[in-house]
């Protein structure tokens, strides 16, 4: 029987292309030389293919949220208070910068009162609920029920058309309802207590 000669210069070459590919992963893995420091910004290359894996990700998997088409001002007044305590210092909002710290992670979570135009409801959706590995990103959907993430959701698709004055007025009354609790010492609610993580 005859060899064929270009068969196995085929199988020897993908064979080798494999064993410099482990070589070259376990020397990055084990050598210490991927520089892991926040400080130090991705490549462009490196940045390029988390961005798009991620997009690609979120896109293929999203899907099956039951958003509402015009999200009621109760809603909306819901999901503003749920960001202001738990996104407003990473993402910032109408109006109102992300703590400084926020400054210091990498990838530096977007400011969202612009990038959520890139989204849609659904997608939003499934990122609160889902959170995104690598980054940062925490998944609500561990800790807040279905209706609270849907309410985050729209308030989220809703934030790029909100003036710094929507935000307070619906921040203000989110908290208005959750302090409904009778108290003889009941004083006027803060306003403070709106925005506990400015500055
Ligand atoms: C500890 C900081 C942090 C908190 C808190 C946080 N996020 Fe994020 N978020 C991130 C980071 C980091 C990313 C990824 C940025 C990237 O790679 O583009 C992200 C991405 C996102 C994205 C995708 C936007 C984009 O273009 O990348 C959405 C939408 C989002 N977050 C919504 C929220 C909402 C809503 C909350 C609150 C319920 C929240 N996040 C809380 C850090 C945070």
């Amino acid at each position: 029987m005859k060899k064929h000669p270009a068969i196995v210069g085929v199988v020897g070459g993908i064979v080798g292309t494999i064993l410099v590919a482990i070589v070259v992963w376990l020397t990055v893995v084990y050598t210490g030389a991927y520089n892991v420091a926040a400080s130090d910004p991705h490549f462009d290359a490196v940045r390029w293919s988390f961005d798009t894996t991620m997009h690609r990700s979120v896109a293929n998997r999203a899907g099956g949220a039951d958003l509402p088409e015009n999200a009621s001002e109760a809603l909306l007044a819901e999901g503003a208070g749920h960001y202001a305590e738990s996104c407003a210092h990473c993402h910032g909002g109408p109006g109102q910068e992300p703590a400084a710290w926020s400054r210091g992670m990498r990838p530096e979570p977007p400011h969202l009162v612009e990038a959520a135009i890139e989204w849609t409801g659904e997608e939003i959706h499934w990122i609160v609920s889902n959170g995104i590995k690598m980054t940062g990103m925490p998944a609500f959907g561990e800790h807040h029920s279905a209706e609270e993430i849907t309410a985050i959701a729209a308030f989220v698709s809703a934030l790029p058309g909100l003036s710094a004055d929507d935000y307070s007025r619906l921040t203000g009354s989110a908290h208005g309802h959750a302090e409904e609790t009778p108290s003889p010492a009941a004083g006027e609610p803060s306003t403070g207590a709106a925005e506990p993580h400015s500055e």
